[in-house]
């Protein structure tokens, strides 16, 4: 794209994986590092938007961002709420955070301990809102552009690009970058390959290559939905 194709605009991008506490000192959480959606935020900054990172758990050096575009979150309903008070004057929302579907359905007050004799403790789930799909049902601002991910593990019951496509349309996000994910793939890694589908149906492939690159591709998509 163009160097400066997003300025005057407002992103508003989360990365990194939510943390959904246990007890004091454990939690459930995933192999997010944070670095693709970080790199969506430096890359929209470079070509001339005002931008807001909501990071969960980032574990990637954000120093080079201003910290005044910086929010620090933990748990899914603290990105949820961070993303939606940024997102209110947002042109364009990114979801690259690896968000937790579920979460314990109570946090215990102290430690967890073993007790001699008695079996494991279970704990019980309960679902997380989808922010996702919340954001692109009620649009904060009109014309808003939402962006999300979808990490596939690509299991035997199908294929990547087909489940990204049902999610996608399941979701109702305008832009889905579809990435697999799993082991030594996706997550924490240095690079990445998505395929991105338009709501209406246009597809575009990176293939392999830097965060940088993947974002980059996603951001030309991105400026070419805002000017429809
Ligand atoms: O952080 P890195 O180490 O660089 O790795 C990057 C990445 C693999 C984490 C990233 O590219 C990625 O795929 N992010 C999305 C991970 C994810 O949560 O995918 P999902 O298929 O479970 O969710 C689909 C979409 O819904 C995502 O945009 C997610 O942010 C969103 N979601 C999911 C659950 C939920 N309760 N609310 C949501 O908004």
């Amino acid at each position: 794209g163009t160097a400066r194709d997003l300025d005057g605009r407002h992103v508003v991008v989360s990365a990194g994986g939510t943390r959904e506490p246990i007890d004091p000192v454990r939690f459930l959480g995933n192999r997010s590092s944070g670095l693709q959606g970080v790199e969506i935020a430096r890359a929209a900054r470079k070509r001339g938007a005002r931008v807001t990172l909501v990071a969960a758990s980032v574990g990637v050096d954000v120093s080079d961002l201003d910290p005044g575009s910086l929010v620090e979150v933990e748990t899914t309903a603290e990105l949820r709420s961070a993303v939606r008070s940024a997102g209110g004057d947002a042109d364009v929302i990114v979801m690259a955070a690896a968000v937790a579907d579920f979460r314990p359905a109570g946090t215990a007050a102290s430690k967890i301990k073993k007790s001699a004799g008695a079996p494991p403790p279970t704990i019980e789930l309960v679902e997380n809102p989808d922010i996702l799909a919340e954001l692109s049902a009620e649009r904060l601002r009109p014309g808003q552009v939402v962006v999300g991910f979808a990490a596939e593990t690509g299991d035997a019951d199908g294929d990547v690009l087909e489940h990204g496509r049902a999610k996608a349309r399941r979701k109702g996000a305008d832009l889905l970058a579809i990435n697999a994910v799993g082991d030594g793939v996706g997550f924490g890694v240095a690079e990445n390959a998505v395929t991105i589908v338009d709501r209406d149906g246009e597809t575009v492939s990176t293939g392999q290559g830097t965060k940088r690159a993947v974002a980059e591709a996603l951001l030309d998509a991105v400026v070419s939905r805002l000017a429809r």
